[in-house]
């Protein structure tokens, strides 16, 4: 019998498979890490933090120290469109983009703050599949617009309807504490043209708002009869009442704001002062020529790096600013772990946000590193640099992750690996048993902690009774202290205030090991065959190599270009987390 399905879900296959992510350390490459040689204002800020790597190691590497902190997530992940770009593969399958995607979902939600948001840009190929599992991860009640961002604006004659726009997708920790604290829309440097002063009015520019209104709701007190300077009678037209009482109106004719035309004889206009105007509530319509559209962004990016080092899918800054102006506030945390080019860290950067980015390819150095540096130095002067009235300053640090803390010896058992130094042991062993890496200067078995009283130490020695003794005399009664060490001479219970565990033995079956890939570039699947046109279109040297696990095959025409496609006849056999068992068979 089927079995019963208790709640509302999208299914998919592969939906149960998790990997199960080791927390790793982070790396500076300080020869990479940028800061300015001077303070250029008071709010520069220097711990922004830019990491190259696969996002989903890196928000695990994140995940103690910042869950609950980051204010605006923005991700702009590939939209799984077919098409294989120049600096990224796009092409991965349904269900396997869907695993891809949740699992880092799952990690980026945990880290909101509670007033925080997620903003999430896709197309209408993933975009329904996205949101019902946004849903099941965030909560159906969390969901707060699909904004629709019109990201051209000439005609795409090409398709049978022209493809117009893209969606950004809201979800919010808590929906009405984002609603009590998300910023109005400033009005766009256009939308100010219409504030004019042709009669020199000492308050300043101002613009003409009729004064008319529907008449289902009005009182009597909005049906009055208004006489001009010229001595023109006005009444509100049929089925429109005045926008307000006519006590109001005299006031606001007392003090010189009721405009009648340059001649005196037109219908009354509240006049509006632009010192008085707040920005608007932000609705759910972002056409193309207030946020920015992909030419735009482009034009961008090639006045940054030349047009040899273009990039594919870049946003507009524009677009980028709307959004933090309606989330956060200056001195909020930005995060992006799809980050591209670094659009949304050039904006946040520019914008006095912090700013946390993670990209796994090579353009995080070529193209991330080289903008930020522009911006830090003030010779970005293009996006929204004068919007912001940017001049420069603070800083960032370039970060890798860190190798695997296990390696296979020649014999095929899990140890150590070579490359961690001393300290670096430490830190991961306090990452995985969930201690902050604070080593004490003074006291050499203080290496962090989970609480104020509750210790860690990490070596690679094998201890003595002796020296376990010493350890226990110095920790105390007030404290405790967990031991991670090589191996250890002694009754592990024989001390009430220690608990000692051996590296790796403790650790082994914790999470997998020695996996670096968890990226969304699938080179190939398994088992499509290649189609009969594939060869005039696709050549193999535009496809990265297959992995060990893959047999390379070159995309379809169709598949290149995108939408339709077929399903792949095999995507049971197809395994979404290479390796999940192995540190079980250690
Ligand atoms: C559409 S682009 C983002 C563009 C960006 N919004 C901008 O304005 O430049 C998506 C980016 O995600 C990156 N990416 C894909 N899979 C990733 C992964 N597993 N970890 C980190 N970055 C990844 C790609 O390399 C690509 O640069």
């Amino acid at each position: 019998m089927a079995a019963k399905h208790t709640r509302l879900e999208l299914t998919w296959i592969g939906k149960d498979e998790r990997p199960r992510l080791e927390p790793r350390i982070l790396l500076e490459d300080q020869d990479l890490s940028y800061h300015s040689k001077a303070r250029v204002a008071r709010g520069d800020i220097y711990d922004n933090i830019l990491i190259q790597g696969d996002n989903l190691l890196a928000l695990k590497a994140l995940e103690r120290e910042y869950t609950g902190r980051i204010k605006c997530i923005y991700i702009d992940p590939p939209y799984n469109t077919g098409s294989a770009f120049e600096h990224y593969d796009d092409g991965v399958e349904h269900s396997l983009w869907l695993s891809l995607m949740r699992c880092r979902l799952e990690i980026l939600w945990s880290l909101l703050r509670e007033d925080g948001s997620i903003w999430i840009s896709i197309d209408d190929y993933e975009m329904p599949y996205l949101r019902v599992m946004l849903d099941e991860i965030c909560g159906r009640s969390s969901f707060v617009a699909s904004n629709v961002w019109q990201k051209r604006y000439s005609r795409e004659n090409r398709e049978a309807i022209g493809d117009v726009h893209e969606y950004i997708i809201v979800y919010a920790k808590n929906p009405m504490l984002f609603k009590a604290s998300r910023n109005k829309v400033p009005q766009t440097p256009k939308q100010l043209e219409v504030y004019k002063n042709p009669n020199n009015d000492p308050r300043g520019r101002w613009r003409p708002i009729p004064m008319t209104a529907q008449a289902g709701h009005a009182t009597a007190a909005q049906f009055y009869e208004i006489t001009s300077p010229s001595g023109k009678k006005f009444i509100p037209p049929e089925g429109r009442c005045w926008g307000m009482a006519e006590s109001t109106f005299e006031r606001l004719r007392t003090e010189g704001r009721i405009y009648f035309g340059k001649r005196g004889d037109s219908q009354p206009n509240v006049i509006r002062y632009l010192s008085e105007v707040e920005g608007y509530a932000p609705w759910t319509w972002w056409p193309s020529d207030e946020v920015g559209h992909t030419d735009q962004a482009k034009k961008e990016i090639h006045a940054l790096f030349g047009r040899q080092q273009a990039f594919d899918t870049p946003k507009p800054e524009s677009l980028m600013k709307r959004i933090l102006d309606i989330a956060t506030n200056p001195g909020d945390l930005v995060l992006d772990s799809f980050a591209g080019t670094g659009t949304t860290g050039a904006v946040a950067h520019k914008m006095h946000r912090q700013w946390i980015m993670v990209e796994l390819g090579d353009h995080c150095r070529t193209h991330i590193c080289t903008r930020l540096r522009k911006v830090i130095d003030a010779i970005d002067s293009g996006g929204v640099t004068n919007d912001c009235n940017w001049k420069g300053g603070g800083g960032f640090r370039y970060y890798r992750l860190a190798p695997s803390l296990l390696d296979k010896d020649k014999w095929g058992n899990w140890v150590v690996s070579k490359q961690y130094k001393p300290e670096m042991l430490a830190e991961a062993m306090c990452k995985l048993e969930g201690f902050r890496y604070a080593p004490d200067p003074e006291v050499f078995w203080i290496h962090g902690q989970s609480t104020e009283t509750d210790l860690i130490y990490v070596t690679t020695q094998n201890l003595s009774h002796e020296q376990l003794q010493f350890i226990s005399n110095q920790v105390g009664d007030e404290r405790t202290l967990l031991i991670c060490c090589s191996a250890f001479r002694a009754k592990p219970d024989a001390f009430a205030n220690l608990t000692i565990k051996k590296i790796p033995q403790a650790v082994l079956h914790r999470c997998e090991w020695g996996r670096d890939d968890y990226s969304l570039i699938v080179k190939a699947l398994p088992g499509s065959e290649p189609e009969a046109d594939q060869a005039e279109e696709g050549s193999s040297e535009d496809i990265p190599a297959a992995d060990s696990t893959t047999d390379a095959v070159t995309p379809s025409p169709a598949r290149r270009r995108g939408r339709p496609r077929r399903q792949s006849s095999t995507m049971q056999e197809l395994p979404l987390f290479a390796n999940f068992d192995q540190a079980g068979d250690a």
